[in-house]
């Protein structure tokens, strides 16, 4: 396709709005406390804060600096920068991995859509009204051991998706991200308002922000950094992909930096409604995966259960939110093979997508089954579905990561990465540099380290 026939995003708000809203998702608002309430709050959280700083804003520079020189698909970005035999199909790779990402998290997307539907129907109040402490973990264990619910819901989901892609980039992804992610943002704020109000406030607050240094491991570092990529969505080409829309005066540098500060703030209020609700539900906050589906509507309903209607509505505005953030972000993660097919193997948009849909509505139906519905779903001792967490994460992530500084520090020619990368003072320029070496110099082995020692490899 030649450049002058690629749309790019028309605004400089709709492109911050339309990458926030892929870094934006279920990383932050389900797993950012999930992964904080086990590595013991405020340790975590500082762990997390010096991984964005020192790797996820350069890594995610790197990322839009391949992107928008190459104007293409993430697979031909790195086909048309470099020869180099490994790195030329790099691309290719990094698009398997976010492949391999949503066909997951289309599994989780389906559990908040049908929990936004409970919470519209009421049921929540009804289980309150059983008095069985165990009411809220059956009826998440019942819908994600369903052999059919939580797929109609996947399948939902990626529908929604898919028409949203079709439309294309400026109609679709922008135009959709600029309605919803200020709607993001009100609803999140007036959550973490009732949040405060409540009686465990101090102590979740305290548990959040108070940093227990004994917590500080190479293991806890790995989760964090694991953590700040997916979040951050970094390695998986969608970064890539989305700077190929971004127009030649768009400054990376300060893009990075923006979209790296809401995303960081989205998971410090998703912490700061979250435990401060569940202390006050007397649970504990490493209740892990089911954090989110199980604590906290019972939590809304003890934080605010005496007057009905509160805790109703504050389940309702939660769940859409987790709806509306976790859209974005299935939308980026869509795009990135949907542009790859329609530019490398002149597909139509729509036949691209819908193709891309298809294969992970199949692969998002088994790891969803493998939460219980069929036994033996495992690759060793993990489901399906943790599978597909753990290896993206822990794994696929920080290796995508660490390849990309290489590529950008020491292969891409000099003479890009400072077209794209322009100073146009001392200011810059000194923030260009300090940006060059630490993608050079510090993250490469930083990454290294935590994940060898994180995997306890060395
Ligand atoms: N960053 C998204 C989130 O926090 C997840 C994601 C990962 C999206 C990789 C795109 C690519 O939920």
């Amino acid at each position: 396709m030649k450049q002058g026939e690629r749309k790019n995003f028309a605004s400089k708000l709709g492109l911050i709005l339309a990458t926030a809203g892929s870094a934006v998702g279920l990383g932050n608002i389900w797993r950012f406390p999930v992964e904080a309430g086990e590595g013991g709050g405020g340790a975590f959280l500082l762990l997390y804060i010096i991984c964005i700083v020192i790797i996820g804003v350069p890594l995610m520079t790197a990322e839009f600096l391949i992107g928008r020189a190459a104007h293409s698909n993430t697979s031909s970005a790195y086909r048309s920068l470099t020869t180099n035999p490994f790195f030329k199909h790099f691309g290719i790779l990094t698009i398997l991995i976010g492949w391999f990402i949503m066909c997951y998290y289309i599994v989780v997307s389906g559990w908040t859509l049908q929990y936004l539907l409970d919470s519209i129907s009421g049921t929540f109040i009804h289980l309150d009204k059983t008095g069985n402490a165990n009411a809220y973990a059956d009826h998440f264990n019942a819908l994600v051991s369903n052999p059919w619910k939580p797929i109609v819901c996947l399948v939902i989901f990626v529908l929604m998706s898919h028409y949203i892609i079709s439309r294309g980039v400026e109609k679709g992804i922008e135009r959709f991200s600029k309605i919803m992610m200020p709607l993001l943002f009100v609803i999140l704020l007036i959550l973490a308002l009732c949040s405060l109000f409540t009686d465990g406030a101090r102590e979740g607050l305290s548990f959040l922000f108070k940093p227990d240094f004994s917590k500080i491991t190479f293991s806890t570092a790995l989760q964090a950094m694991g953590q700040a990529f997916f979040s951050l969505s970094i390695g998986v080409g969608c970064l890539c992909t989305y700077a190929s829309y971004f127009s030649s005066t768009t400054d990376l540098q300060s893009t990075a930096l923006k979209v790296s500060l809401i995303d960081s703030l989205v998971a410090i209020i998703a912490g700061v409604i979250i435990f401060p609700a569940v202390f006050s539900a007397g649970m504990s906050p490493d209740a892990g995966a089911s954090l989110v589906f199980v604590a906290l509507p019972n939590v809304f309903h003890q934080a605010f259960g005496n007057i009905e209607w509160v805790s109703y509505l504050v389940s309702v505005m939660f769940y859409a939110l987790l709806v509306l953030a976790t859209l974005t972000s299935v939308i980026s993660i869509h795009e990135v093979p949907t542009a790859w097919l329609t530019e490398d193997f002149h597909m139509s948009r729509k036949k691209a997508s819908a193709l891309v849909g298809v294969i992970c509505i199949i692969i998002g139906s088994l790891c969803s089954l493998s939460m219980g519905a069929v036994k033996g779903l495992n690759v060793g001792d993990r489901n399906l579905f943790d599978f597909f967490d753990w290896t993206t994460s822990s794994v696929l992530l920080p290796l995508s990561g660490f390849f990309i500084t290489l590529f950008v520090g020491w292969v891409l020619p000099k003479r890009i990465v400072n077209e794209q990368l322009p100073s146009y003072g001392r200011k810059t320029a000194i923030a260009v540099k300090l940006l060059i070496n630490i993608i050079r110099y510090v993250a490469p082995p930083v990454i290294l380290l935590i994940f060898l020692r994180g995997l306890k490899i060395i």
